[in-house]
């Protein structure tokens, strides 16, 4: 039997057709926050003071015409102060995120590989009719250089001075000479940062990216640290050997088809008083929780859909945990059922991390 189609609501329908179409204007400011960064536009603005768009076409090399369009729609996004008299202002406030190569809070390369996610949106269809998604190398070495500059300065400037000494006994073992593993090691920044700070130990990077290993490869180089090995983990995986002393794991278990096996060779890798320190994405166990109490929610699961779920269902079989599927609750599950015994959560002021540090 139909039943009686329920009377619109006039009030719901305005405030559904905002926050729709306020998408579609995220949509398009980033795609301008993209052209920023992308043509140095921030980086010419960062510390100018307030300037016209003939004044910011002459320092870029740009044609004004594009320059005005672009700064109108900045100002009007609230990203760029209009001061009147068609005089713009990036404020340091703002340039921490988007212009800033020394600020931790330096977040624009997360739009610098903005068109790449898009166009793995069209091959998304597909993947929603045979379950099988894409791994990170669908992004093309844009890929790996966009994580890098999400979290590359959070590396430098915070794992190796402050992050480090926090875990038990961590720090005088690496300046004793010690082997560490970093799976997942993206781009390799981690790694580097720590094989220049201990150059007694020996540091290894498994990823199963060939556009990461490459762009590893070439930071290793540029640092000129010898005492790191990049290994490409479909052929050359971390021994079970039980010989290492520390083993990271950097927003990476949540990608990967097959976290849970990782986790015992993980266990078999680390030595009897070893520690494994883990970061991953800071949500809550069930998705109502999320929903009330995590304002990333919304951002977390398109991440998902486009990157990190797409990535732990690219093989058959994937476990599919997505973005935010190893939260504390299943982090402690999992580690415990591997065999360790102890674990930690510390907080390092990241918006996005949570940090684990498990032992035997
Ligand atoms: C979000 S990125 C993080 C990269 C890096 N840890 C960082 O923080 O910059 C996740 C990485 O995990 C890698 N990955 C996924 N599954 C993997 C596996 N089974 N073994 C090793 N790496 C894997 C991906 O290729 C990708 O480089």
């Amino acid at each position: 039997m139909a039943t009686e189609p329920r009377p619109i609501d006039p009030a719901k329908v305005k405030a559904g057709g905002e926050r729709i179409f306020g998408y579609l204007k995220g949509m398009g400011v980033s795609a301008m926050i993209y052209l920023g960064d992308k043509l140095g536009l921030y980086q010419a603005l960062h510390g100018a003071g307030p300037v016209t768009s003939e004044e910011l076409a002459k320092k870029t090399g740009l044609h004004e015409r594009w320059i005005r369009e672009w700064i109108r729609g900045q100002a009007a996004a609230g990203i760029i102060d209009y001061q009147g008299d068609e005089r713009f202002e990036l404020s340091p406030e703002i340039g921490m995120f988007l212009a800033d190569s020394n600020s931790p809070k330096l977040a624009v390369g997360i739009f610098s590989d903005l068109p790449q996610r898009m166009a793995v949106v069209e091959r998304l269809p597909q993947a929603f009719k045979t379950g099988i998604g894409l791994n990170y190398d669908a992004r093309g070495p844009e890929g790996a250089r966009g994580i890098e500059r999400v979290f590359g300065n959070w590396y430098r400037f915070t794992l190796v001075s402050q992050v480090l000494p926090k875990l038990d006994g961590v720090v005088s073992k690496l300046q004793a000479g010690a082997k560490a593993a970093d799976i997942g090691c993206g781009s390799g920044v981690a790694l580097v940062e720590m094989a220049k700070a201990f150059p007694q130990s020996a540091f290894h990077g498994y990823d199963i990216s060939q556009h990461a290993l490459a762009r590893a490869e070439e930071n290793k180089v540029q640092a000129g640290v010898k005492n790191l090995t990049f290994h490409d983990a479909k052929v050359d995986g971390l021994s079970t050997d039980a010989s290492f002393d520390l083993i990271t794991t950097f927003d990476c278990i949540h990608d990967m088809t097959h976290p849970f096996e990782m986790i015992s060779v993980i266990r078999k890798a680390i030595k009897p008083d070893g520690t494994w320190f883990i970061a991953d994405v800071k949500s809550l166990p069930t998705f109502e929780e999320n929903l009330e109490k995590n304002p990333m929610t919304t951002l977390l699961y398109a991440f998902s859909v486009m990157g990190c779920m797409s990535s732990a269902l690219s093989e058959s079989g994937g476990a599919g945990l997505g973005t935010l599927g190893f939260n504390e609750a299943v982090a402690r599950q999992a580690t415990a059922g591997a065999g360790f015994t102890r674990f930690v959560r510390h907080d390092f002021e990241n918006p996005l991390n949570a940090y684990y540090e498990v032992r035997l």
